[in-house]
């Protein structure tokens, strides 16, 4: 086991993998401690759609190869509601860039990957992780691995453990604020090995928000909103394939492909921001500092973003000696951050039903969808939120 590194990477999902691969780029030591097992980790069905911005940076982290074979580039997003309107958010057109469907659990599969191939050290089946000495120059991680507690001295820890990691809990409660929504509601997803409609479809019904996305050329993914109790065992197939199609005006109800679902799974709805995000040594990246309701599927790209700063800010500091990009860290990631957390808070009031709305409410929505599909003002301004935020130098 490393007796010592130069970054201590706690967590192995996209972010922490992303970080150990643009450092390890950079000519920077670190270790990757992930609780889970390898297998767990790549098991997992995430969301998939990158910002031209996240294409980027994974091109550059030289982990794009198979994103550029398999992905699948497109021009946006539509929304359909009242039965027979449509929109497209054009982010090509009115954003000036296009977007990737690509699934997260394969990006993991190529972070793995290039990790392998670079000798980097990930270490998963971790328990109980603690962060030690954080506000000193000589921090260092302990850790328990078949049985034995192993410690690690590093120059700096970086929390990339997710929203129930230990990372941002090791900052004081005095110092952190945390920001947070709940929704009374959830999705129920299942990923299904049938073709996908050719775009990204997101619907507002008065039974509730859909969606339709993609994971392949026969790979596609849907979504419906459930209460929060919803039962899956409730929810075989052909009532979910019911519902999705209830939702969806008549011609697309009938392009939609059904099929056996491969997995099926509810998951809640949460906005949640936690400042500052680093605290002496240690800085938090991804869902370990925030997280947004999948509406406008920033998660994903908001941990990429992240890692592109904290990564950079790094190798100003072992490069160069220069302390400023680490010292502002945490309000450059945030302002992007924040901007994520408003449009994807945003989006999901504008699509879902919520239990005290009535038909005041849902009027108010379509006369909203109605605006942004007449106004080019509007649906620039959506669409450069959508498109995703240009990194700031
Ligand atoms: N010790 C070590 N590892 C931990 C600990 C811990 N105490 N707690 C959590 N982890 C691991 C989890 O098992 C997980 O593999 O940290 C990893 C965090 O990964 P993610 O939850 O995937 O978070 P992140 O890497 O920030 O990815 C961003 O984008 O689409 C969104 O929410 C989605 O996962 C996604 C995220
Ligand atoms: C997905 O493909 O899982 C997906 C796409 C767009 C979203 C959310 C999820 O807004």
């Amino acid at each position: 086991m490393p007796e010592s590194t130069q970054v201590v990477i706690v967590g192995g999902g996209p972010a922490g993998l992303l970080l150990s691969q643009r450092l390890h780029l950079e000519d920077i030591d670190s270790v990757v401690l992930e609780r889970q097992s390898r297998a767990h980790v790549l098991g997992r069905i995430r969301a998939g759609l990158l910002e031209w911005g996240s294409v980027e940076v994974l091109r550059d982290s030289g982990v794009g190869a198979r994103m550029d074979r398999e992905g699948l580039e497109h021009d946006g997003s539509d929304i359909v509601w009242g039965g027979a309107h449509r929109l497209t958010m054009d982010t090509r057109r009115f954003a000036g860039r296009p977007m990737m469907a690509y699934g997260q659990t394969r990006l993991t599969e190529d972070l793995y990957r290039a990790r392998d191939a670079n000798g980097g050290v990930v270490l998963d089946r971790v328990e109980d992780v603690v962060l030690h000495d954080l506000a000193s120059a000589t921090p260092s991680v302990t850790y328990e691995r078949d049985g034995r507690r192993y410690r690690i001295a590093c120059d700096f820890v970086a929390g990339c453990d997710g929203f129930h990691g230990v990372s941002r809990q090791a900052i004081p409660s005095a110092q952190r604020r945390e920001f947070e929504k709940t929704y009374p509601f959830g999705w129920l997803g299942i990923l299904s090995e049938t073709p996908p409609l050719p775009e990204l479809v997101y619907a507002n019904s008065p039974r509730g928000f859909a969606l339709s996305s993609q994971r392949g050329p026969s790979m596609a993914r849907y979504y419906v909103q459930c209460p929060l109790d919803t039962d899956l065992g409730d929810w075989p197939d052909e009532r979910f394939w019911e519902e999705l199609k209830a939702r969806y005006p008549a011609a697309l109800a009938d392009a939609i492909v059904t099929g056996p679902s491969i997995e099926k799974s509810i998951a809640p709805l949460r906005s949640f921001v936690s400042e500052p995000m680093s605290w002496g040594r240690l800085f938090l990246a991804g869902d370990a500092a925030h997280i947004v309701p999948p509406t406008g599927a920033k998660g994903l790209n908001l941990a990429i973003s992240d890692v592109f700063y904290l990564a950079r800010a790094l190798a100003a500091h072992y490069r160069r000696g220069d302390e400023t990009c680490l010292a502002s860290y945490s309000e450059t990631a945030l302002r992007r951050v924040w901007g994520a957390a408003r449009f994807s808070w945003w989006l999901t009031g504008l699509l879902h039903r919520f239990p005290d709305q009535g038909a005041f409410d849902l009027r108010a929505q379509e006369q909203e969808l109605q605006h942004m599909a007449t106004s080019e003002a509007y649906m620039t301004a959506v669409c450069e939120q959508y498109a995703g935020l240009p990194f700031e130098d």
